[in-house]
C-alpha cells in the first residue's frame, strides 16, 4: 500500500509526479454544457496559466464518474501534470464518488512514485474527515495488484501520496486516514485470499495464515483441528471436509479489549475450494469456487481491523475451513450427519456444504452468548441470481441489527439488502424426511431455505443476522476500486457497522 499523508501546502507547491483535482459533469439533461472543475481545480489551473474549463472542453473531457484528463503543465508547476478526474454530475455525487476517484487516481500514477491530491473539497456535504477517509480508502483499494503468482510482477510503483486539505482540517482528515489504511487494508487481506489459488490455501495453511494474520495484536487465536473436531462432534464440519486429503479446521479468534461492553460474534465460511462434493458441480460452475471461504477471509480481516482499531467491543471471529472434495471417503447424498449439538441433517446434496459447516460453527457462536451473531458466507447461487454481483443479501432474526448492518453497507458503498427469512411461509421447508433436517430443498428461494436451515442452528434469542456474499465476493470485471477477482466485500460494511455497534 502507498503511504497516504495529510498535509496543508497548497496544491500548487506540491512536489510530485502528478497532482490530480476534480470535474463534474454537466447536469443530466445539459448534457451540451462544458464540464465544471471544482473550486480547487481552477485555482490550480490559474497557478499554472491555464484555464481548465476550457482545457477540459477542447478534450472533448466528458467529467463521467473515473474519466481521467492529463495537461501538462509545460514547467509553470513543481508537476509536470495535472490530472482531472470526472466525478459524473455534482448531484449524483457522494462518497463512494469520492472512493473511484481516489482510485482513478492512484491506476493514473501506477508507474509514477508521487501522487498529490486535492479532492477534499469537492462535495462540500460531505465532511472534510469522510471525504479524506473515501479518498485514501480508493487510492488503496486502487493501488493493488494480485501479483505473487507472475513470474514478473506486475508494475506498480506509486509510494507517496499527499492530500491537500485546508489548515484547519489536517487533524481529523490526518485521523480519517489513519482509519482508511485499517478498513482498506482489512478489505485488501480480503481480496488477496480469496484470490490465492486453492492448492495455496488448503484448510490448514489458511488456519495457520489466519493465525499468522493477527500476530502481534491483542487477539487470541485456537485452531480445532480434526480430534477436537470429532470430540466437539462438529459432524457438519467433519463431513463435509471428509472427501479431502486435508482435513478440515475451526479457527477461533477472539478480541476481548478491557471494557467492552457488548460481545459480538462473526461466523464466516471457508470452503477452500467448492468442487460440489459428490454432487459435482459442471466445469463452469466451479472456475470461481476458490472464492468460497471469502466468508471466512471476511471475518479474519474484520476482527484484525477492529484490534487495530482498538475498537471497544469484544469479537469473536470463527473460521470454518473445509475442501469440498469427491472422493472414496466423502459423505455420500443420503448420508445423515450429526451437527454440534446434535441435529441431524440428511444430505440430500453435497453441493450444499456451507450451511452445514456454518451450522456448526453457528452452534458454537450460540455457545458463547454473545449479544449479536452476524454470519458471512458465499452460500447460494440463488443470490447471485436475485441481487447480482454489486448487492449482498441479508437475512435474519432481528429487524433492528439488519437495519444497522444495511445502513453501514450503504456509508461503505457496499450495497445490502434485506430478504425476509420467512419463517412462517417457509420454515417447514428444512425439516428432514428421515433425520432432523434435510440440507436442500427445491429451487425455489433458495437463499431463504439456506438462511431457515442457518436459523435452526442459531441460539434462541440472539439477535443474528446472515451475510449471503456469493454474488458479491467476486467480481468477473473491474469497475471503479473493485479489481477482477476478490472484492473484498463486505469487510469495509462490518467494520463500519462495529464502529458504531
Ligand atoms: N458455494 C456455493 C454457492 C455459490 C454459487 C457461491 C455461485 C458463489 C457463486 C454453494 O456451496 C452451493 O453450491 N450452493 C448450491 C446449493 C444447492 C445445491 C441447494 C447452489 O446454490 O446451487
Ligand atoms: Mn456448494
Ligand atoms: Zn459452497
Amino acid at each position: 500500500m502507498p503511504t497516504v499523508e495529510v498535509v496543508a501546502t497548497p496544491l500548487a507547491e506540491a512536489t510530485t509526479d502528478l497532482v490530480v483535482v476534480a470535474a463534474f459533469a454537466p447536469a443530466s439533461g445539459e448534457r451540451t454544457d462544458p464540464p465544471e472543475p471544482t473550486a480547487g481545480a481552477i485555482e490550480l489551473g490559474d497557478a499554472a496559466g491555464i484555464e481548465l474549463a476550457a482545457e477540459l472542453a477542447a478534450a472533448g473531457f466528458d467529467a463521467s464518474v473515473g474519466a481521467t484528463l492529463r495537461v501538462p503543465t509545460r514547467g509553470a508547476l513543481p508537476a509536470p501534470a495535472i490530472l482531472v478526474i470526472g466525478m459524473g454530475a455534482a448531484e449524483d455525487a457522494d462518497t463512494d464518488t469520492l472512493r473511484r476517484a481516489g482510485a482513478a487516481a492512484a491506476n493514473a500514477a501506477e508507474r509514477l512514485e508521487r501522487l498529490a491530491i486535492g479532492l477534499g473539497d469537492a462535495l462540500p456535504e460531505v465532511a472534510s474527515a469522510d471525504a479524506a477517509q473515501a479518498v485514501a480508502e480508493g487510492v488503496h483499494l486502487g493501488s493493488y495488484r494480485f501479483g505473487s503468482y507472475r513470474s514478473e510482477a506486475p508494475t506498480f510503483t506509486l509510494r507517496d501520496v499527499s492530500l491537500h486539505v485546508a489548515d484547519d482540517e489536517v487533524e481529523a482528515a490526518s485521523a480519517a486516514v489513519e482509519v482508511a489504511a485499517i478498513t482498506a487494508g482489512a478489505a485488501l487481506l480480503t481480496r488477496e485470499l480469496v484470490n490465492i489459488p486453492p492448492q495455496d490455501k488448503r484448510p490448514p495453511a489458511l488456519a495457520e495464515r489466519a493465525v499468522a494474520e493477527v500476530e502481534g495484536l491483542p487477539v487470541t487465536a485456537r485452531v480445532l483441528a480434526e480430534d477436537e473436531l470429532e470430540a466437539g462432534g462438529y459432524g457438519g464440519i467433519l463431513g463435509v471436509g471428509q472427501g479431502s486429503s486435508e482435513p478440515p479446521r475451526l479457527v477461533e479468534l477472539t478480541y476481548a479489549p478491557d471494557g467492552a461492553a457488548r460481545h459480538i460474534a462473526l461466523v464466516g465460511k471457508g470452503i477452500t475450494f467448492d468442487t460440489g462434493g459428490i454432487s459435482l458441480k459442471p466445469s463452469a460452475s466451479m472456475e470461481t469456487m476458490k472464492t468460497d471461504m471469502a466468508g471466512a477471509a471476511t471475518v479474519l480481516a474484520t476482527i484484525k481491523a477492529a484490534a487495530q482499531l482498538e475498537l471497544p467491543v469484544k469479537i469473536t471471529a470463527l473460521l470454518a475451513l473445509a475442501e469440498n472434495m469427491p472422493s472414496g471417503t466423502a459423505t455420500r447424498v443420503s448420508d445423515v450427519l450429526t451437527m454440534k449439538g446434535g441435529t441431524t441433517v440428511e444430505v440430500i446434496n453435497t453441493d450444499a456444504e456451507g450451511r452445514l459447516v456454518m451450522g456448526d460453527a453457528l452452534v458454537h457462536a450460540s455457545e458463547l452468548e454473545p449479544d449479536a451473531i452476524v454470519d458471512v458466507a458465499t452460500l447460494t447461487g440463488a443470490m447471485v441470481v436475485a441481487l447480482g454481483d454489486r448487492i449482498s443479501g441479508l437475512m435474519g432474526s432481528d429487524d433492528e441489527l439488519a437495519a444497522a448492518i444495511v445502513a453501514a453497507g450503504d456509508v461503505a458503498g457496499e450495497p445490502i439488502w434485506q430478504l425476509p427469512l420467512a419463517t412462517a411461509q417457509y420454515g417447514e421447508r428444512v425439516e428432514g424426511a428421515i433425520a432432523d433436517l434435510k440440507n436442500a430443498g427445491g429451487r425455489e428461494a433458495g437463499s431463504i431455505f439456506a438462511a431457515l436451515f442457518l436459523a435452526r442452528f442459531v441460539g434462541e434469542d440472539i439477535p443474528w443476522a446472515h451475510l449471503d456474499i456469493a454474488g458479491t465476493a467476486w467480481a468477473a470485471s473491474a469497475e471503479g476500486y473493485r479489481g477482477v477477482g476478490g472484492t473484498g466485500t463486505p469487510v469495509r460494511a462490518l467494520i463500519e457497522w462495529l464502529r458504531h455497534a
